[in-house]
């Protein structure tokens, strides 16, 4: 998978200028952002980050997720499309081994449903 990286972040800059809003697609199919966000609550990504919208989110162990929905990369490695943030949300430690966010145990459903309340930050 890491191979595929470079051969994206050129296809990016070659076809768009790697305009911001061209990295993302801001959705995610089948994804419920309301269900989402209950969930972020729910399983405590919000020890580690700020997060607007749930409640008592305001972690700094990680960076604040305040505009996810805009940003071009996702922890500095994969382009920022629905199914690599869906991939980081279930594997970080599989994509940046040893980082400090770890693998959570989720499911496709409820990362997916994660994403889309994650998309909704711009
Ligand atoms: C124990 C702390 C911790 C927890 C819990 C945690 N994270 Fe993280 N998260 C991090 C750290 C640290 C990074 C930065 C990793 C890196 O860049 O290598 C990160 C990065 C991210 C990123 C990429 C941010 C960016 O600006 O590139 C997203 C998205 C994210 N986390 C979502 C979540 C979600 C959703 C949850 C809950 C399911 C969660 N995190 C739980 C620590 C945590």
């Amino acid at each position: 998978m890491l191979r595929v990286i470079p051969i994206a972040l050129i296809a990016c800059l070659v076809l768009a200028g790697c305009d911001r809003s061209s990295a993302t697609t801001g959705s995610v199919a089948g994804g419920d952002a309301e269900r989402g966000a209950t969930l972020i609550a729910m399983v405590g990504c919000g020890a580690c980050h700020t997060i607007p919208g749930v409640s008592g989110a305001r972690g700094r162990v990680g960076p604040p997720l305040v505009q996810i929905g805009n940003q071009a990369i996702i922890a500095g490695m994969l382009a920022n499309t629905p199914d690599n943030l869906v991939t980081w949300i279930r594997t970080p430690q599989s994509v940046v081994p040893g980082n400090a966010m770890p693998n959570m145990e989720l499911n496709d459903h409820d990362a997916r449903d994660i994403a889309a309340y994650l998309y909704s930050l711009r």
